[in-house]
């Protein structure tokens, strides 16, 4: 099915030392190269297989589905229901609970990724696309670690897809003092449970999903986590009279304005869930769904954590003034003492680090235009997953461009075929 052509280009070992030295090659790709092979990743793959249209998907990590395999914490499941949580053509097996764990959610990737026979080049890290003008192409260079002298690649190919994510790293931000700390710092993606944690004072930075899930995980535990909420919050239920309310959501916003959903959402809210704002997490002035579509911020559905705030296992710090040894002074003047530190600060996009254009994509590394006008840039350029919404916002991406690459890609290998060889010839003697 792929007809990709691979060319050696001579190595570099005459001019090199022993560590600087790359084995060099240049593969044409005929068809999309997509970077990542997470969810999105994989679901435009399979997109594509059902077309006919050939492509690649080249993957850093050395499996599919990184961040669920390595970087989530062990009792993580999914906040949404399954239904919401399906990749294009395969739904979930009917045995799998409403809310599957993120063992079996991996489970469902790999049947995925077999059934559509989806095989990602491993350890390949993408270090930069840039679109050739001349030739009509993308270029796109890899760093491989499959052997141990690291080997870079150039895929060219006319199209591009961008499936890298929203979450593609973690977020540290600076804290005066914290190289006083002494004590145990680390992210939420290294965080598995909170076995190590049992006795200990934990400080749990930020309060969106991760903070609220890690803080109860640790109070399950026996650790006695301090949880810093330094601006404000949406919290709500995962559930309103037995039905998701993300699923109650979706269906009220087919007849109702945004301004009066987001009203109904607060008032259920506070029927099941109570005055939040007498245990210290202030909601903020905009509804959950303004801000979800305006700030990207995504409201905490509660599993659980709520109650331990309430009964007080889980204590509500303010933010965060400056760390030292054994110690953290808050923004109010109170000093805790802290055996470790969690930081729930969250994730962002990698993609202005590699790829170099500035049009389709804001410096955050998400499209400009907002879903569900996201997902084509120019020149080949798309992007799948970067719409907010998850992994049913990554299906509805993944189905548009694969239709739409199919349609360009059936139309230039019918029309022009030969130019492209003869393009194609010309790049690769250009090395
Ligand atoms: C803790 C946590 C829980 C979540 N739970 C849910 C949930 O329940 N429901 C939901 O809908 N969403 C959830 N999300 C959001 C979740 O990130 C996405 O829904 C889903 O993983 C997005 O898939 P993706 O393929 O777009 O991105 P990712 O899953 O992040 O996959 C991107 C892939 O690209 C690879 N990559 C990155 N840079 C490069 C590069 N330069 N070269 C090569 N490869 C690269 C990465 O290694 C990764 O494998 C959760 C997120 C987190 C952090
Ligand atoms: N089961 C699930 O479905 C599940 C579980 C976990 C995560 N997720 C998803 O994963 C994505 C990431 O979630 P996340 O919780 O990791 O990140 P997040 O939603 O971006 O939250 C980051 C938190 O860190 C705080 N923060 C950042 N810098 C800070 C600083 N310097 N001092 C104090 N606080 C600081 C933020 O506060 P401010 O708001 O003030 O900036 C915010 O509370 C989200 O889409 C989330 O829904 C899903």
């Amino acid at each position: 099915m792929m007809s990709n052509h691979s060319v050696n280009i001579p190595n570099l070992s005459q001019t090199y030392g022993q560590d600087e030295f790359f084995s060099r090659r240049c593969i044409w790709v005929n068809g999309p190269v997509i970077v990542g092979a997470g969810p999105s990743g994989l679901a435009v793959g399979a997109c594509l297989k059902s077309q006919g249209v050939p492509f690649i998907i080249l993957e850093r990590a050395n499996c599919i589905a990184s961040l669920w395999q390595n970087r989530t914490y062990d009792r993580l499941k999914l906040h949404l229901p399954k239904q919401f949580c399906q990749l294009p053509d395969f739904p979930f097996p009917t045995d799998f609970p409403e809310y599957p764990s993120k063992y079996q959610f991996i489970t469902y990737l790999e049947s995925y990724a077999k059934h559509f026979d989806i095989a990602p080049h491993f350890n390949e890290t993408v270090q930069s696309a840039k679109y050739d003008q001349t030739f009509g192409l993308w270029r796109v260079k890899t760093v491989s670690k499959i052997s141990s002298i690291p080997v870079e690649i150039e895929y060219i190919c006319r199209w591009l897809v961008v499936a890298t994510g929203e979450n593609a790293e973690k977020v540290v931000p600076e804290f005066e003092g914290l190289e006083q700390f002494k004590g145990h710092v680390s992210h939420a993606c290294d965080y598995k449970s909170g076995q190590m944690y049992a006795g200990k004072r934990v400080l749990v930075v930020g309060c969106g999903n991760s903070g609220m899930e890690v803080s109860l995980d640790l109070c399950n535990h026996n650790a006695r986590p301090s949880m810093v909420v330094r601006n404000s919050v949406h919290v709500l239920p995962r559930e309103v009279f037995g039905k998701s309310t993300f699923e109650l959501t979706m269906l009220m916003m087919r007849w109702l304005p945004l301004w009066l959903v987001d009203k109904i959402l607060l008032i259920l809210a506070r029927l099941i869930l109570g005055n939040i704002e007498k245990f210290g997490l202030k909601r903020p002035s905009t509804g959950p769904l303004e801000l979800k579509n305006t700030a990207g911020k995504t409201p905490v559905l509660d599993i659980g954590a709520l109650e331990k705030i309430r009964t007080g296992q889980i204590k509500i710090v303010p933010g965060i003034q400056r760390f030292s040894k054994g110690r953290v002074e808050l923004v109010n003047g109170e000093i805790l003492d802290v055996d470790s530190v969690i930081l729930a600060t969250g994730y962002r996009s990698n993609v202005p680090s590699w790829l170099k254009e500035n049009d389709f994509f804001s410096k955050d590394g998400i499209p400009k235009n907002r879903f569900p006008n996201g997902w084509k840039g120019n020149a080949g350029l798309y992007a799948v997953g970067f719409t907010r919404r998850g992994i049913s916002g990554a299906s509805l991406d993944a189905i548009s461009v694969a239709h739409d690459i199919a349609r360009s890609w059936k139309e230039e290998t019918r029309q022009k075929k030969k130019t492209v060889a003869a393009r194609h010839r010309r790049c690769i003697s250009h090395f």
